[in-house]
Formats: structure tokens, sequence, C-alpha cells
């Protein structure tokens, strides 16, 4: 198991780095992400290099025994380079240009800019491509963070060299956007614009495209940087770190996923979410799916709180594993912390780190030792893969760019919200989940969930068809299939790519006000949406009792060819959805993943003859899980089941 973290060892002196090494090797540190925001103290000036001190530092590593994912410091353009060359910096909507004093300051459609950071990353492959403790090539830092969308001048060639190249004619363009509205029709490609700042709301089919190309850039600078080290290291992977929650990132990582070598995602929790650990398993939950089921590695997540949110919540004893291990269940060979040790100086002053400011005598510090002799006790589980689910929740980019971009029935329809809530009433019944783009290989599902998945290709809906004509069962929730991949709405009424597989018909949608409720007949609540659907061969499950939709249908199914299909109108309360999901379960005949107490957080993963079963207790008491076999982590025997500490975790491997 990968486990360590960030290291950013030029914030200090180098007594300190030899204590680091010891305390490293005290937590059980196999793996640091080195160099990630260096390029300044690595090229000093235009091709001046200066390399001694990562020599010291990575020959100091090495001789501790720790493995380093080497960063492209190209995450941080150096003060000389944004002086030089100011054009290499995004330009905003409003066309602000980034200054320097921040990080990712960089447009991935600038000439100059790919030049130097490829000059820097050929460099650093030529100068460690052999050392010893190089493990991994980790190319940048969260590419699209701080520099998702560019608006220069530069950037619009891009744009309209990327359109051209999807569209052929500027007609095309024309027709696929409906710009014969408000009279935006273009006469050529050099007209097109990207979205600048402009009153009144860009064109949707454009903003979708937008988006697309500003991950396709993105993505193309990622391959650059990966193609030079895979020329002089051919032999060493190569990863950069998703940042797979992000509400506001461009990356389309189910693309981005096929360019790595391993799966790398970053994870914080937020403060504010009452379901953080829920959460978190959907966003590892994803990871997996992109990674098509393979193993993965959790690059980034924290000890405890974090800095960039309103009120940074610390966590108390026992979240910090529970964090670790969590996403370990659900797939990842691998657990790093950003970052080390916690700055004194700098950006991330107060985020915290493994080594805290009060030093290793602090509960971070013996919180991360216990959990690395932990990490050496799950050796075995490396390898393995999370058991498949019998239940696919589809989720697209596409649909969460699609649905943020606002001027729609209701912005309460937030892209992760329901996918979200479905994902915890499954997981809390103890059914395995995947979470997997709509390209994703659907017959070995028993049951297709699409929760707000609103942008629906004519291929996909067609496979979605194709699977409940088959014997699957297919549920499909309010707003989905409500527009094609060019963001126009299907005609004729609504759900447009499912109605003729929902057998139901809506006219007209009727979103609920904030905090609004409406009771169903049979004694469900629900909020957020209402629409005045129509039976056309479908049954009714359940009609709403109150509001202005009374005995209009809430909950649907159609028969499908040997299988069936849901249309969920409304948002389920919590105490709802989790009879929703009985009802499912009982339909579709899914299977638990193991008989356990509820407040359990279960996942098996699965190895050639051994099993994983992880329990973790998100709650304050003991918990029981009815199954024999050896805790990993405490190295107790079981015969037919095992407590699990309020807090704590076991690992049963049978
Ligand atoms: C991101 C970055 C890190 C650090 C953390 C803080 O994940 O990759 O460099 O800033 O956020 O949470």
């Amino acid at each position: 198991m990968a486990f360590g973290g960030d290291y950013s060892p030029e914030q200090w002196s180098e007594d300190v780095w030899t204590d680091d090494v010891a305390l490293m090797r005290r937590a059980g540190v196999n793996s640091v992400n080195l160099g990630v925001f260096s390029w300044g103290l690595l090229e000093v000036a235009d091709g001046v290099f200066e390399w001694g001190w990562l020599d010291r530092i990575l020959d100091l590593l090495h001789e501790g025994g720790i493995g380093v994912n080497l960063a492209t410091p190209t995450a941080a353009p150096p003060i000389w380079l944004l002086r030089a060359h100011p054009e290499i910096a995004t330009v905003d909507e409003r066309g602000v240009r980034t200054s320097q004093g921040g990080r990712l300051a960089w447009s991935p459609s600038s000439a100059t800019f790919r030049r130097y950071a490829l000059r820097m990353v050929r460099a650093l492959a030529e100068r460690y491509g052999e050392h010893p403790a190089l493990r991994l090539w980790h190319v940048s830092n969260e590419l699209g963070n701080e520099n998702a969308r560019c608006h220069s001048d530069e950037t619009a060639v891009a744009w309209r060299r990327w359109l051209e190249a999807r569209y052929t004619t500027v007609d095309a363009v024309n027709d696929s956007w409906g710009s014969a509205f408000w009279g935006h029709h273009y006469a050529s490609f050099a007209q097109i614009e990207p979205p600048r700042f402009a009153r009144g709301g860009h064109n949707p089919g454009l903003l979708l495209d937008f988006e697309r190309f500003s991950s396709d850039a993105l993505l193309e600078h990622y391959v650059a940087e990966r193609d030079v080290l895979r020329e002089v290291t051919p032999d060493i992977p190569v990863t950069t770190n998703f940042m797979i929650m992000s509400y506001t990132q461009v990356d389309d990582y189910a693309r981005w996923a096929e360019e790595v070598d391993v799966v790398a995602n970053d994870h914080y929790t937020m403060s504010a979410d009452p379901f953080r650990h829920a959460e978190l398993s959907f966003s590892a939950d994803r990871t997996r799916g992109i990674a098509k089921g393979d193993p993965w590695l959790l690059m980034e997540h924290s000890t405890s709180a974090v800095n960039w949110q309103s009120i940074n919540r610390a966590k108390p004893p026992g979240e910090l594993a529970r964090n670790s291990l969590a996403h370990i269940a659900r797939g990842a060979d691998g657990a790093l912390f950003f970052q080390w040790r916690m700055s004194t100086a700098g950006a991330e002053q107060f985020h915290s780190g493994v080594v805290p400011h009060a030093g290793a005598d602090s509960k971070i510090f013996r919180e991360v030792e216990a959990l690395g002799a932990t990490m050496k006790r799950l050796a075995p589980v490396v390898g393995s893969r999370v058991q498949p689910a019998r239940v696919a929740i589809l989720f697209d980019h596409d649909s969460a760019s699609a649905l943020s971009f606002g001027r729609m029935p209701s912005d309460l329809v937030a892209p992760q919200d329901l996918p979200k809530r479905m994902h915890r009433a499954f997981t809390a019944r103890h059914i395995a989940v995947d979470v997997v783009p709509s390209t994703a290989d659907l017959s070995e599902y028993a049951l297709v969930v699409l929760p707000t998945l609103y942008v629906v290709s004519n291929a996909a809906a067609d496979r979605i068809a194709e699977f409940a004509q088959g014997g699957g069962h297919v549920v499909v929730s309010y707003f989905s299939g409500i527009v094609d991949d060019t963001n126009r709405v299907r005609q004729g009424g609504y759900p447009g790519a499912f109605r003729d597989l929902l057998k139901i018909r809506t006219d007209e949608f009727f979103p609920l006000v904030e905090h609004e409720t409406v009771e169903l007949d049979n004694g469900w609540v629900a909020d957020l949406w209402t629409e005045s659907l129509e039976l056309r061969g479908a049954t009714a499950l359940t009609a709403y009792r109150s509001g202005e939709m009374a005995d209009v249908p809430a909950i649907t199914r159609a028969t499908a060819g040997s299988g069936t299909a849901t249309y969920l109108a409304t948002r389920l309360n919590d105490a709802a959805m989790l009879h929703f999901v009985d009802e499912l379960a009982e339909l579709a005949e899914l299977p638990v993943i193991a008989d356990a107490d509820a407040g359990l957080e279960l996942v098996r993963r699965v190895g050639p003859d051994t099993s994983f079963l992880f329990a973790i207790n998100h709650t304050a008491h003991s918990l029981t899980v009815r199954q024999g076999g050896t805790d990993l982590i405490s190295g107790s025997r079981h015969d037919a089941s095992v407590e699990v500490p309020a807090g704590g975790t076991v690992v049963v491997m049978s």
C-alpha cells in the first residue's frame, strides 16, 4: 500500500530533512510526491538549472527506503517566466489576465508556456530518470484547478481550431447551437469567441462545447508532458492527480483516464456536508468507475482541516483513518496526504499536515503512525479489485457541466445532488454500487440508475433501452434525457430520450420552491421537482397526494422487453429514498455485500481466491458484521461474526 504524502522540503532547512526522513520511517511512509511546485527553485533563470537541493533530498529519501513520485513542477510557473512572458497567463471572462502570485497561472493553449514547460520536463527526466528512488511521474498538479478556462486571444484561436475539427463547417456549428436565436448566426469560424463576458447569458450549446474544448486543451498539455517522459523514461509509469468531485473543474476524467498509467485522485471532505463520509464513498466509486475497476491511487487527502473553506473543520480522532481506509476499501492501493509537514509560511499555513505546527507529539502524527502500521498489514489487499456491483449509477461529465450553466427550470437541480443521494441510500442498505460513465459496458448489471442524467446522446439512449429490453431494470429520474449531446432539447414531450422506454409523457415541469415539500399517496415525502406526467402505457406506483400535481403519478413503471423501466419524477427525502431502494432491491434481486448492522459501511474487495470485507463503523457504538475470517488490522480470528468498535474499521479476510 502506498502511504505518505506531498513533501515540499524546499520550505525547510536541510537539518529538518533528516528529521523528516526519520519521522517518515517511524510512520511507515513509503511514498512521497516531491517537487510539485518547485520549478522556480530548479530553473532559477531562463535555462539556468540548479539541481543540487533536489539531488540531495532524493538521495536522502532513497537512503531512507522511501519511494518518490516525482512531479514535473509545471503547476507553478517561475516568476521570471511570468515576467518575461505575461501572455502565458490565463485571461478571465472580463479580459483580466492572471497575475503572478498564485499557481497554475498558465493557459494550456499558450505555445510559449508549452515550450518552456516541455524543456523543464525533459531536463528533469534526463536528470532523474535513473534515480533509484523514482517510482512514478506525477505530471504537474490538478491540471484545471486554477486554470480551468481561459479566454485569451491565443485560446480563441485554439478554440476555433477545435470547433473546425469537430464540425468542419461553420453552418454545422450554427445548426448545432441553434445560433439563429438572438441573431447569433456566425458567417465564419473567425467570428466565434470564447464565452467572454456578455449580458443575458451565453448559448448553452456553445458553453458545453467550450467546456469540452477546455478539458481537451488541458488534456493535450498533460499528454505533451507525458510523451516527453515516456520518451526519456519508457519504464516509469506516468499519472496526474485528478480532482473528480470538484464542482468547478472542467476535466472530463472518463476521457483523461485513458491517458494515464494509473488513475490518481485527490479528495477533500467539505466541512459543511453532514454526509461527508458518504460523499467520500461516492467520489471513490466514481474514481474506480473511470479506472474501469482497476486499482487506483489516492494522491491527496488531508489529515485534518484544510484552509480553503470558510470554516475548516478539524477531523475528530479516528476520522483520518476511516477516510483513508474508505478510499482503500473502494479500490485505492494507497492513500497519501497533502502535505507532510504543515507550512509555517506561504499560502497554506493553516492546512493540516502529517507533522503539524505542534510537531510529532500530536494527535495527528500519532494517528498517522497507527495508520502506517495498519497499511503494512493491508499488504495482501494490494492488487485485489472491488467486487463488481449489480447496480450502476450513470454519471457523465457532460450532464454535470450542462446542469451548472443555469437558466433552467430550477437551479436546485445540482449536478451531484441526486447521484449522491441515491448512492448513499444503496450504501446504507449494504448494496454495492458502481458509478460509471454512460459509455460503460452495462451487460453485467441488474439495475442501472440515471439520476439527473440530463445530456444523453442517441447512442447512450439506445444502449440503455437495449439493456432494459434484454432483461435489465432501468431507473430514470426527473430531468434526465432532456437534451441531446449538442445540448438541444429533445422535442415531443419530456423526457425526450426515454419517453418511449418509460411509456410516459410530460408536457410541463413544475419545480418546487426551496423547502416546499409534497406528500405522495404511499406516505412518502418529496421536494424539489414535480411534473405534469401522463401515463402512456406505464403504471403509477404512487401519485402526489398534495400540491399542484395532486393525483398525478410521481413514480411510474413500465415493462420493457423482459426488463422494466421506472421513472422517478420527484426528489424523495432520505427516508423515502431508503424505501425506494428496498423496493428496487427486491425487483432486481440485488444481493447485500454481507449481513451486518445498519451504520456500517461495507465494501468487499476480491483477489483470485481471497475476499477482503471492509466494514467501517461511522457510529459511536460497536456494531456487528456477520461473517467469519481474520481481521487483517487486529490479526484476530473470528468464526461467524466480527464486532467493529465505535468509529473503527475491520478488514475481514476469508
Ligand atoms: C489541492 C492541491 C494541493 C493543496 C491542496 C489543499 O489538492 O493539489 O497542492 O493545495 O489542494 O487542500
